[in-house]
Order: C-alpha cells, then structure tokens, then sequence
C-alpha cells in the first residue's frame, strides 16, 4: 500500500538484473554451485518494477516464484548467463548483478554419468575460468549505470572498494559475511567514489527497496 503511494523514481528506465546461482555440470547428474538462495536478487527485482522501471531478470536455478510484472529467463551456467546477458544488455539503464556465479566452470565435463570404481579412483576435474559478466557489461560502450555485488568472508571494507575499481563499476554492495546467505535478513555497505555507507539491517524486501532508491538516485539526468 505504502509502495503505491511513493512516486515511481524508475518510471521510464529499463533495468537487467542477474540473480542466484549458477550451475556448472560436472556430469549429466552432477554439478558444482555456489551458495545463494536468490532471495536478494528477486528482492531488488520487484522492488525496481515498483519503483516502475521494466524489468529483466536473469534468473540461476532458485525455487523463487517470478515477481510480479518482472521479465524472468531461466539459466543454468555462468556461460548461458552472460549469453542471455549481453543479448539483453542493449539499452538498459541499469544493470544489477546479483548472482553469485561460478568463477570456474569443469573442462572435462562427461556426456555419460561417471560411475565409481572398485580401485577408489577419483574422477580428475580441469576447470576453466567462466566469462565475467559484470565486468564485460561494465565495458560495453554505452554501458548501463553498473552495480555489482561482493560477498567477502573477510576485509569487506578493504576487499569491495578494490572490487569496485577492478570491475569499473560506480556503485558496488558488500554484504556483511556469509551468515547472510538463505536468510531472509541482510545488511549491505554501499561503496561508490565518494567512499562508503551503511544501509541499516532490515529484511531483504525493504533493504531492496532502499537500494533501488539509492540507485535511482545516482542515475545520471
Ligand atoms: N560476477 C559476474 N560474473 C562472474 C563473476 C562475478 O558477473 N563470472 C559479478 C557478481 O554477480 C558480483 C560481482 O561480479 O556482482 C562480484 O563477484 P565476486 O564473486 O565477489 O567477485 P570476483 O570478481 O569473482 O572475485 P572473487 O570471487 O575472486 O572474490
Ligand atoms: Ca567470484
């Protein structure tokens, strides 16, 4: 009721996000992952359709329902992601990545099921490193006001201000430590080139909400 009432501050904007996991087959019934729920992402995504923006979300495998009036492609490895990304990257506003995407994906990924062996024997993975998508937005000419995210087990402050430069993006979220993962609670530190601040602990709906304000606040025009 509350949200209907405040003024649409995307009203026009077209904003892409990413969000949850990615998943990298190992075999045709085994893969590697990483740890995200997706529940911040589709947070953000339903907060920027209410601040009125169209919106496009490009979605790991979550057991999250679409949000309402939001755009949903599902995806399933880190390369699908970029793909699905840069397809949709022209003319964005904003791009939001929320995902917590594999950095490797397995070179030697079988066609068959791997089975056990009476020796013991392991399989023996290669990895190959996954495109960054953020950064690859980041450089596109015309790119959309870029937002990445950080999740540091350690240094946040140190860390996410040097994964801000390193990714050239203006606007950068730590979240405070692990314990965040799969909760419904979250606290965020935005840094951006004036340094950084805290948004205060709340849910992730209403953290969402004060994130695309912060957002659309910094948009240029
Ligand atoms: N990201 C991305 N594509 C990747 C890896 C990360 O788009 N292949 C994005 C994430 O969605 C996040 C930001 O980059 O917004 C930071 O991700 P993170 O994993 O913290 O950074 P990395 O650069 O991968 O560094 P590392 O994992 O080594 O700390
Ligand atoms: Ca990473």
């Amino acid at each position: 009721i509350v949200a209907a009432f405040q003024p649409k501050r995307l009203a026009g904007k077209r904003v892409l996000l990413t969000a949850g996991p990615t998943f990298e087959p190992i075999d045709p019934v085994r893969g590697i992952t990483n740890l995200s729920s997706g529940k911040m992402g589709f947070a953000i995504a339903r907060a920027a359709r209410e601040a009125g923006a169209s919106v496009t979300l490009m979605a790991g495998p979550t057991a999250l329902p679409t949000p309402f009036g939001v755009r949903r492609v599902d995806v399933r490895t880190a390369q699908q992601m970029h793909d699905a990304v840069m397809a949709a990257a022209h003319g964005q506003d904003v791009f939001i990545a929320v995902a917590a995407v594999a950095d490797w994906r397995v070179a030697n990924a079988s066609a068959q099921k791997l089975k056990k062996n009476a020796d013991g024997d392991t399989p023996q993975l290669r990895f190959e490193q996954n495109p960054d998508i953020l950064a690859a937005v980041a450089a596109l000419p015309q790119a959309p006001y870029c937002v990445g995210f950080a999740a540091e087990s350690e240094n946040l402050l140190q860390y996410a201000e040097e994964k801000r430069r390193k990714k050239k993006v203006p606007l950068l979220v730590g979240n405070i430590g692990h314990e965040t993962f799969g909760r419904d609670e979250n606290e965020l530190v935005l840094f951006d080139h004036d340094g950084y601040k805290h948004l205060p602990r709340a849910g992730k709906q209403e953290l969402a909400r004060a994130l695309v304000a912060e957002i659309a606040g910094r948009l240029p025009g």
